[in-house]
């Protein structure tokens, strides 16, 4: 039998624990799989492109357990009522190659997409920040907000999008939880007294939703939107000022902020950082830049993190996912003799 946490059970669980909680929690999770870096098997995640958005499949091993994640990017599918993000991801056991662990995961990912935004931002951003900066303000917003905050302590958050009923979402269902929220006017308005500046935003396009003239030095920029070839955030210069922290360089190279920049262009691996094998932030006037792309790693570690929250509860359900008949060569007897309904 194949455990499964469809999305009743993902929001049973979700609102037993606390997002704050499970954030917390998920980071530990990250920062082990993070140290045992070199020993997963690790490929770009393989992308599908179509005019509509993109989709993909995310597989690692750490050859005792195999997972993938089916993922989407649709920026133009909330114009449409449609996510912009969904997800769902599996475990295997490697011994036999039986999936062992099932689950939805386009709550997941903002978990885990939060979580390893607020491990990042635990070796770069500045001592005692409690401002962060939110450009987008949509599905995954109040996620990052929250991790940042298990994290580092923001409590303080200044958002701007250019969608005015996104922004209003966002303080209706970030106030409510203890957040200072002020709505900017703009995004330079937005980073105004911010120690960490997060972008979130989806648009397929080589967009400039932070311009270099209002990178202040010292800050850490959390850079999670451009995730995809032919889709990035921020203007070119700020790179050049900033110390860029990527998850697996070959991808992000093709993925990432970087993809405008030569291919020697100097980056550190943040499982170098987590290790301390490389320094995170080093001085006060650094400007660090956490180039996000999402990688496959972060989502065996949030499957790793559910399966084990969840084991000896009931929020999860038995299915019965490999046809497994008795005598191993026999397959087609299953069909011959099939089970009473
Ligand atoms: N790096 C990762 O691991 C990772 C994981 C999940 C999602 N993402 C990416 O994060 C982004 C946000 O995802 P989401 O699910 O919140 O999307 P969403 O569509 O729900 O929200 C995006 C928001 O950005 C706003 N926006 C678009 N252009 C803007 C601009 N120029 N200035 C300000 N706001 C702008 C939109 O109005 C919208 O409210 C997407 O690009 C997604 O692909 C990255």
């Amino acid at each position: 039998m194949t455990r499964f946490v469809d999305v009743r059970n993902m929001v049973r669980w979700a609102a037993a624990q606390g997002p704050e909680q499970i954030m917390a929690g998920m980071v530990g999770y990250l920062e082990d799989d993070f140290r045992r870096w070199p020993t997963f098997d690790k490929t770009p995640r393989v992308a599908s492109h179509t005019p509509f958005g993109v989709l993909e499949l995310m597989p690692t091993s750490d050859y005792e357990t195999y997972g993938f994640k089916y993922v989407n990017g649709h920026p133009s599918n909330p114009a449409r009522g449609y996510q912009t993000v969904t997800a769902f991801g599996v475990l295997a056991d490697v011994h036999n190659g039986y999936p062992t662990f099932l689950s939805e995961m386009t709550l997941l990912t903002a978990f885990r997409t939060a979580a390893t935004s607020a491990m990042a931002a635990k070796y770069l951003a500045p001592r005692g920040a409690r401002t962060m900066a939110m450009i987008g303000s949509g599905s995954q917003a109040e996620f990052q907000a929250l991790a940042m905050r298990a994290v580092l302590g923001i409590d303080t958050l200044r958002i701007w999008d250019t969608d005015p009923l996104a922004m209003d979402k966002a303080v209706r269902n970030l106030t409510p939880l203890g957040f200072q929220v002020t709505v900017a006017s703009s995004a330079g308005d937005a980073v105004r007294g911010a120690e960490v500046i997060t972008t979130c935003t989806a648009d397929k396009a080589f967009a400039t939703v932070l311009s270099d003239a209002d990178v202040r030095p010292g800050v850490h920029l959390n850079a999670i939107g451009g995730d995809c070839p032919g889709k990035t955030e921020l203007e070119a210069a700020i790179l050049d000022r900033a110390d860029v922290f990527v998850e697996f360089t070959p991808q992000t190279r093709i993925e990432g902020e970087i993809q405008h920049q030569p291919a020697d262009f100097a980056v550190t691996e943040l499982w170098e950082v987590v290790t301390g094998a490389r320094p995170g932030r080093t001085g006060a006037e650094q400007i660090t830049l956490f180039d996000s792309v999402g990688f496959a790693i972060e989502d065996f570690s949030a499957l790793r993190y559910l399966r084990d929250a969840v084991d000896g509860t009931d929020f999860f359900e038995e299915i019965d996912l490999v046809a497994a008949p008795d005598d191993p060569k026999d397959l087609f007897g299953l069909v011959m003799s099939p089970l009473p309904v």
